[in-house]
């Protein structure tokens, strides 16, 4: 970080923006952070922001950079939203309903806007990818004032000046891109813990999923690159890693010199002072033995894999183009679990696809009875528009999916507290994350498999890892006390 800030420092603005980046974000970082000081003279304060994050851990991590380039132009944060001055929602549009909820909380937004002369509301993320948002937007929510998506995030600093600059709405999407660029600022949520991309986009097309669609074709960020920012992240007082990527078990595909993820994972377990290294998300239908065998012998990644089934229903996957069935699926699960006996084991399944029949849930019934998950989320099949999904015939009735979902998620909470029941009266080790919500003497740690514990302790713990007795399960968590 402190590199960052000297090259921004570094950035000469009596001249025009360098063609390149980092460089010329660093310019336009300099160049806002003039204009902002300014209205804060002004004004006797400084001016604030609030990111409000939907959607998965990709977008959580966008958020990050987001904050940091704010931070850096000298813009405070505001946790809440209706004081704050800059307002930007980072939006996610894998189901309907995610959507849903961006346009409810603009609409909020509007008669603020008319209170505070200095608000600004920025919308970015997956679902400006999608034309028909944008026009939208265009047509009825003229009090936006900046527009970006996915594949242009860095030049946050840069379309933050173009707005101060023009007073209209400014708007750059882009369909795709092959650039990743590196060395921008960004801003942990957590000191002892942190996301890291190791590549963006997807190129599965799940038929249901929008994802690949909204974030671009598959680039891998260079293995240099991620140990690098592990390295710094590490130095910084980072223990544990989350390695972030639609796929990761396809990493390294199209790298110049390929490289496959077990080979990147052994590459991260080097590195001094890391901790805990997790990642997520695994497909299954790419995951090696040669990932299996690295899970086994090594000694920081966590006990717990993601595996998305989706569905139990061979037929089904078939028609989501998962590119696996359910034999398969089963097999895989059994490799894992007899080399790595203690793993928690988590997915992800959509209930009501086009054309599930009751044989077919029966089916994914039957795959969450015989692997029986840590946990599951489980959700309800939302159309999307623009997936060989959204088309297909039977679209299954309202009804009939919300009675399925209810009975898969009560199998599924019966199994996972019994599952969770298995690790009390074991000493596990924990990393301590923070003071506990409702009980100010207790804190909250995780364990490898991803479960919580809460036990007695101060905030001095906080990013530490301690061995903790877990002395009694209680349904998805447990209590206990430091030994
Ligand atoms: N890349 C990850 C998943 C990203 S989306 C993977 O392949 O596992 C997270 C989850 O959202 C998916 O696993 C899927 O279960 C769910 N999902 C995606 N599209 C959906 C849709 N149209 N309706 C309902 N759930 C969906
Ligand atoms: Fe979507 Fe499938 Fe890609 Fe996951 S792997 S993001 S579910 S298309
Ligand atoms: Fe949502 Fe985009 Fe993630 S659609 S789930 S925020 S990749």
């Amino acid at each position: 970080m402190r590199e960052i800030e000297n090259y921004i420092e570094d950035a000469d603005l009596t001249k025009e923006a360098p063609p390149n980046e980092p460089q010329r974000q660093y310019y336009f970082i300099k160049k806002a952070r003039e204009y902002v000081h300014q209205v804060s003279e002004q004004i006797g304060r400084p001016l604030t922001f609030c990111v409000t994050t939907f959607g998965c851990q990709m977008n959580a991590r966008d958020s990050e950079k987001l904050v940091g380039i704010l931070e850096q132009i000298g813009y405070v944060e505001e946790p809440e939203e209706e004081k704050a001055d800059f307002v930007i929602f980072n939006t996610c549009t894998v189901r309907e309903n995610a959507n849903m909820r961006v346009y409810g909380r603009l609409g909020q937004l509007k008669h603020q806007k008319k209170e505070n002369p200095y608000r600004m509301i920025g919308l970015c993320g997956c679902m400006m990818q999608e034309p028909e948002v944008v026009e939208k937007l265009k047509q009825k929510y003229r009090y936006v004032d900046l527009i970006f998506g996915t594949h242009n995030i860095y030049k946050f600093a840069e379309l933050i000046v173009t707005r101060l600059e023009s007073e209209r709405m400014v708007i750059d999407i882009w369909k795709d891109t092959d650039k990743i660029v590196e060395d921008l600022p960004s801003e942990r949520k957590f000191p002892f813990k942190s996301g890291v991309n190791i590549m963006f986009g997807c190129n599965n097309f799940c038929s249901y999923c929008i994802v690949p669609y909204v974030r671009g074709r598959e680039r891998s960020r260079n293995p240099k690159d991620i140990l690098r920012e592990i390295e710094g992240l590490v130095a910084d007082g980072v223990v544990e890693v989350m390695l972030l990527g639609q796929n990761v078990n396809s990493y390294g595909k199209n790298l110049e010199t390929p490289m496959t993820f077990a080979e990147l994972l052994r590459e991260i377990e080097k590195i001094e002072g890391l901790k805990r290294i997790r990642f997520m998300t695994s497909h299954p239908k790419d995951l090696s033995d040669d990932l299996i065998e690295v899970m086994r012998t090594s000694k920081k990644i966590c006990k717990h894999l993601h595996l998305p089934v989706q569905s139990g229903s061979t037929r089904i996957l078939q028609k989501m183009n998962r590119r696996y069935t359910k034999e398969q699926y089963l097999e895989l699960v059994r490799k894992i679990k007899t080399a790595v006996p203690d793993i928690s084991l988590t997915t992800d399944m959509i209930v009501g696809f086009p054309g599930e029949t009751e044989e077919d849930f029966l089916e994914t019934m039957d795959i969450v009875r015989q692997v029986r998950y840590d946990s599951a989320f489980t959700f309800i099949y939302s159309k999307r528009t623009g997936t060989p999904a959204a088309t297909m015939e039977d679209q299954i009735p309202e009804e009939v999916v919300k009675d399925r979902f209810d009975r898969l998620l009560k199998e599924v909470q019966t199994i996972s507290s019994e599952v969770c029941r298995v690790h009390e009266g074991t000493i596990q080790s924990v990393l301590v994350e923070s003071r506990n919500d409702h009980d100010e003497t207790l804190v909250t740690g995780r364990l490898s498999n991803n479960l919580l514990v809460h036990f007695p302790g101060d905030e001095s713990l906080i990013g530490r890892i301690v061995d903790v007795h877990l002395n009694e399960c209680k349904g998805f968590y447990y209590l206990g006390e430091m030994v």
